[in-house]
């Protein structure tokens, strides 16, 4: 049968999911990069997702991205945090499909991490069917996903959500981007290692078991993670201000810490709005994980079949 797939790329995992007709997840891997280049890993990941999947046909292909895509929804337009050898992901993967899957290979899209991320919380996860909803990225940088009125926003260029660049951190705090006092900075992978003593490195999961088990030994850990918490919670609150959403979904490194992090953030969120009368948005932590934004991706990719036009 046919299969809608998705890929994620980001600086420290990649990530793959095929969804079928039926909304079943056929498929499902996630791997950190373990010193490799992101390029050569992504090439890996869809080589043996193409042979897994073969006697398949393909509806469509989407890979989500640490960083802006053009509205052509092709061409990466800047990732700051990520280093590809060659920013032509289009290319990259059909080239890899093409050699690899014994069917026909759909033109490939590629899309921002985040807004994937919050297209596959809306629909199944954390968020579903929730019509006003702001999804966070915890990984080395921080992206937004905008749901309004059930729809993704993606503003005038297609560049709607780069929450992570905002001044909202510490103003000392320096960003992949270049500059001093992202939020990213101060509350993204490497501030959390930074924070609990660790060196930079590994897969939010994966650092962020490190972290809760240093924490629950170490009062300064949890001092630091619950600092970290708190500024995340007043971004989250302008964020909040601006938006109203109902529902926010945490991904990443935060949904796995849980507690340690979303208590001091709720707490945070809750004190800096600006006003008693507004509803308190619900915090809650994301349900898909590190396969977030491929699991997007791959419902993305059967829009195309379903009716051709972009939701996205
Ligand atoms: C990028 C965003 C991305 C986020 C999460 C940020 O540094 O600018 O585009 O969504 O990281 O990967
Ligand atoms: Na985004
Ligand atoms: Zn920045």
């Amino acid at each position: 049968g046919l299969v809608g797939l998705g890929f994620e790329v980001n600086v420290d995992y990649v990530s793959a999911v095929a969804v079928d007709l039926a909304g079943d997840v056929v498929l499902s891997r996630s791997r950190g990069l373990d010193g490799a280049g992101a390029s050569d890993a992504l090439s890996g990941l869809v080589a043996e997702t193409a042979r897994a999947l073969s006697g398949r046909r393909l509806a469509g292909v989407t890979v989500g991205v640490p960083g802006l895509v053009q509205a052509d929804d092709r061409t990466v337009a800047w990732a700051p945090n990520l280093r590809l050898d060659d920013p032509r992901l289009s290319e990259l993967v059909g080239g890899v499909l093409a050699r690899e899957h014994d069917g026909a290979v759909p033109s490939v899209r590629v899309l921002n991490d985040a807004n994937c991320a919050a297209y596959a919380e809306t629909r199944r996860g954390a968020a579903a069917g929730v019509a006003h909803a702001l999804y966070l990225t915890g990984t080395i940088g921080i992206g937004a996903g905008v749901v309004i009125d059930g729809r993704l926003l993606r503003g005038a260029a297609g560049f709607a959500g780069e929450v992570g660049h905002l001044p909202l951190g510490r103003p000392e705090d320096r960003c992949g981007c270049g500059r001093a006092g992202c939020l990213e900075a101060s509350v993204g992978l490497m501030a959390l290692c930074r924070a609990a003593g660790l060196p930079p490195g590994g897969t939010p999961t994966a650092v962020a078991r490190e972290v809760a088990a240093r924490a629950a030994g170490d009062a300064a850990v949890r001092g630091a993670v619950g600092d970290l918490g708190r500024l995340l919670g007043s971004g989250l609150a302008a964020l909040a201000t601006v938006l109203d959403p109902s529902v926010i979904v945490l991904g990443g490194y935060f949904s796995e810490l849980g507690d340690l992090v979303l208590e001091p953030a709720r707490a945070e969120l809750d004190a800096r709005l600006p006003s008693p009368a507004q509803p308190r948005p619900q915090l809650r932590a994301s349900e898909l994980g590190l396969v977030a934004a491929a699991t997007g991706a791959a419902e993305r990719s059967w829009d195309d079949v379903m009716d051709g036009s972009a939701a996205l």
